[in-house]
């Protein structure tokens, strides 16, 4: 018996020096100290043993299994020290490494335009009101004198939902919205994305507008005029050439179009190279807004009384504003998301 307890200290021993993982151990843990283990084995064959050696082998065997107990403790103590220590050395960090920067955001040059062009209308004592980007039908046309089959609609190549529903192809249905719920005096701006079947070097299909509209007893076209001439001299330099055009529009009368000389050809119409300029494509001139006085038939739509009011509206394309201003002759760029693009402005 004392040679068998002698070898399998010998071999738990040497087992246990093998032993390079938690779940290693455990093995061994049960292979020797567990209810079917080696030491358990000779336990049983104590009955075989003369009774009175009994009590000294007894004492033997457990002596190994506190002796072997405590090797496994001690091992395991031993892998838990050596598995932190590897991944201390591992994992180091070096606090001396610079951090990792995080990069400064910047307003997307459109925000910023439209910032500005919202703070000038706002110092003239305008207020702001906003509509649904799906607009219905009537909202976008009906309402704006546009009725259906009107050869206007054919101006602004409409995304449609579905039969009655669109994507609003300007912001002017905000107009009619804000006049539907409310009594003059009004004096409204309307930012907002539109979308329009248009894709080219200044037509997006999804771009932005300013509508804009004053609406009480005795406004005139020479109000209008007033506050756009207002708006542009803040916008852009005031040496920088503007021109009232006389246009049409099924919801103004009468009706204008403002273009504003091109800034990338300084009016010209043509390149360095002596090539079309692409922004105004040689005209020398970039149509930036519409505009004119509010038809009377709008009114009637919403309830007012053409006898009693009048105002002007008009509508502008921020886009076609940040071209002139940041010099960029392809609209399509704002929209790219190209970061050496966006970086550029503050
Ligand atoms: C309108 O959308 C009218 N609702 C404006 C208006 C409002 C007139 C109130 C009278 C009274 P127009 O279709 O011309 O008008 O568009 C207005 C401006 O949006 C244009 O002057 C142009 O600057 C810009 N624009 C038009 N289409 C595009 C496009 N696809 N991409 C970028 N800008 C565009």
């Amino acid at each position: 018996m004392k040679e068998a307890l002698e070898t399998l200290r010998e071999e738990a021993l040497g087992r246990l020096d093998h032993c390079i993982s938690e779940p290693e151990i455990d093995h061994l843990r049960v292979e020797y100290l567990g209810r079917k283990g080696k030491l358990t084995f000779l336990l049983r064959g104590l009955r075989e043993i003369p009774p009175e050696e009994r009590p000294q082998v007894g004492d033997q065997l457990n002596r190994l299994r506190s002796f072997l107990e405590e090797q496994i403790e001690i091992r395991q103590k031993e892998l838990k020290t050596r598995a932190k220590e590897r991944i201390l050395r591992e994992e180091r960090v070096d606090i001396t490494l610079p951090g990792s920067r995080w990069e400064q955001g910047r307003m997307h040059p459109i925000t910023l335009v439209m910032d500005e062009i919202v703070d000038v209308f706002l110092g003239m004592g305008f207020e702001i009101a906003r509509g649904p980007d799906i607009e219905d039908d009537y909202h976008n046309f009906e309402a704006l004198n546009m009725p259906k089959d009107h050869p206007a609609r054919d101006m602004q190549d409409t995304f449609f939902v579905s039969q009655d529903r669109l994507l609003r192809t300007h912001t002017s249905p905000v107009q009619v919205r804000v006049m539907e719920s409310r009594k003059p005096p009004l004096q409204i701006i309307a930012p907002g994305a539109v979308y329009r079947h248009d894709d080219d070097s200044t037509h997006s299909p999804m771009f932005h507008q300013v509508e804009g509209f004053m609406v009480d007893h005795h406004i005139a076209f020479t109000d209008l005029k007033g506050v756009l001439t207002h708006f542009l001299r803040h916008i852009f330099r005031e040496e920088t050439g503007v021109r009232f055009r006389p246009s049409f529009f099924p919801f103004t009368e009468p009706s204008a179009e403002i273009d504003i000389q091109c800034l990338l050809c300084g009016g010209k119409g043509l390149t360095v190279d002596q090539q079309n300029c692409r922004v105004c494509k040689g005209s020398g001139w970039l149509e930036i807004l519409g505009a004119g006085m509010i038809d009377p038939q709008v009114f009637r739509f919403v309830g007012y009384d053409p006898e009693r009011f009048s105002g002007f509206a008009f509508g502008m394309g921020v886009e076609r504003i940040a071209m002139l201003k940041f010099g960029i002759d392809d609209i399509r760029l704002f929209f790219q998301n190209d970061m050496r693009f966006l970086r550029q402005f503050t």
